[in-house]
């Protein structure tokens, strides 16, 4: 049976460009930052702050909590968010979405965060099916003329004779379940599993014990054993999706969990009462036993940009039951509140500052600057001469660690055009000198202001 699986996990990165080289928080067993590991360098209380989250996380301690990542432009906020996805793993849950996503002329921001939120709490649902199992020994499909064009035949029921290592038997289906048969190409010799109740065929590879599975050395169909046990039999199914894969099902199929992977008709929309529907049944799932939550992260970049309703939203949405953890990001200091005049501190609300912890990142100093950019050099396969990482490093020590990073990209691409496999010092200049750092920028600007057009 083929699981939904977890979606759009790290699907998003737009700007994973400039963090490729970030693989880890790049902490020892104790969780304390090593100065520099896994891509990461310096900024060791943010690393081990977001340690300790990361391992409440996974214990599933911290759903329905907010966490700030707080400091300067180009100080490691999306970078420690990365490490943080990275840390996870692939089967948390990890949406990445910038504050001004939620401005849509198509949809409610609330919705866009909504569901950005479902998507990112996964649920591990259990399921007992009753299924016919075995190794197709004999496939008899009988054909009929079709309806509206006589010449043609198309099949009318399957008779199937299926082997285990304990029995073989032989049962009788409708066209539902031929035509599935033929259209997944299955014939003797390979291994299938029928849903009893639904018809659904899941052709599971090439019996291992058959002749056709012996038949090639070099085949690369897949291959399994000839199951165990009788034909007819009950068994557990495990799939792990997300409540947004579930709200999309269950509008499919218009209400009912059950047999839900196992085919349906499309129609109708994903509004309040499917959401509520989905939590009902999943709530009554958890509390047979036969469906665990593991929340995710929501991370949100530049979350300044988010407005006074979305903030009050995210506010009221973290004290519901199924919440993950959400995670915002801003280099803004004490400014208004988008969408208000009230000033406040990160241009967050104060009741959803009271609400969440923390992490704060601060500059760097020349020398971490110089790892990064060593870093970054390596993971862009750029050689530089001492000479121009010195350079680089004191420009972004003067500029900014940003700025430094994009020369490097622009002095490689300035080397390579000249043909030298490596970055001088006169590729570091060069590029310093054709394009502005922001300070620059704005001298520039002040220069030339009577002359810049102003509407
Ligand atoms: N501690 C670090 N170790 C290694 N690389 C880092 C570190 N901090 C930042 N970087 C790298 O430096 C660059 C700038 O950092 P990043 O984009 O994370 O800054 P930011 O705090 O998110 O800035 P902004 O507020 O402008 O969004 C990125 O390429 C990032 O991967
Ligand atoms: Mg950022």
């Amino acid at each position: 049976m083929s699981s939904g699986g977890i979606r759009e996990v790290m699907a998003k990165f737009e700007r994973i460009g400039s963090h490729t080289h970030i693989k880890g928080l790049g902490l020892d067993e104790n969780l304390k930052a090593v100065k520099i590991k896994d891509g990461m360098v310096g900024q060791e209380k943010a690393r081990e702050a977001a340690g300790l989250v990361v391992q409440m996380i996974k214990q599933g301690k911290l759903s329905g909590r907010i966490i700030i990542l707080a400091g300067p432009p180009g100080t490691g906020k999306t970078a420690l968010a990365v490490a943080i996805s990275r840390e996870l793993g692939p089967n948390v849950p990890f949406i990445q979405m910038s504050g001004s996503e939620i401005y849509s002329t198509v949809k409610k921001k609330t919705e866009i965060l909504l569901e950005a939120m479902r998507k990112c709490i996964g649920v591990e649902i259990h399921e007992e099916r009753e299924v016919y199992e075995g190794e197709v020994v004999n496939m008899t499909v009988n054909t009929v003329p079709h309806p509206y064009n006589p010449y043609q035949k198309i099949p009318e029921s399957v008779r199937l004779t299926l082997k285990t290592t304990e029995e073989e038997k032989t049962i009788e289906a409708g066209s539902n379940v031929a035509n599935q048969l033929l259209s997944a190409g299955v014939s003797e010799g390979y291994v299938i599993q029928i849903d009893a109740e639904t018809g659904r065929v899941s052709p599971l590879g090439l019996c291992l014990e058959s002749s056709k599975g012996k038949a090639y050395d070099v085949d690369t169909r897949k291959k399994v054993p000839r199951p165990s046990g009788k034909v007819k039999k009950t068994k557990e199914f495990v799939y792990t999706m997300t409540l947004a894969d579930l709200d999309e099902l269950n509008a499919r199929r218009g209400g009912g969990l059950f047999s839900l992977f196992f085919g349906g008709v499309e129609s109708g929309e994903i509004g309040p009462e499917v959401r509520a529907e989905v939590d009902r049944q999943v709530k009554e799932l958890v509390d047979q036993g036969r469906a665990f939550i593991h929340p995710g992260v929501l991370f949100i970049d530049d979350s300044h940009l988010l407005d006074l309703e979305a903030f009050s939203f995210l506010g009221r949405a973290v004290e519901s039951e199924l919440v993950p953890i959400i995670i915002l990001a801003t280099n803004r200091g004490l400014t208004r509140i988008r969408g208000t005049d009230i000033e406040a501190p990160l241009g967050f609300p104060l009741d959803l500052l009271d609400r969440s912890v923390i992490i704060a990142t601060s500059p760097y100093d020349r020398d971490s600057i110089k790892e990064i950019l060593k870093i970054r050099a390596k993971e862009e396969k750029v050689k530089l001469t001492p000479e121009a990482l010195e350079r680089l490093a004191e420009i972004g020590d003067r500029t900014s660690l940003r700025y430094s990073v994009q020369l490097l990209s622009l002095a490689s691409q300035n080397s390579r055009s000249a043909g030298r496999e490596e970055v001088g010092l006169e590729d570091v200049e060069r590029v310093s000198g054709l394009f502005l750092d922001v300070s620059q920028a704005v001298e520039h600007l002040k220069k030339y202001e009577e002359k810049l057009l102003k509407h």
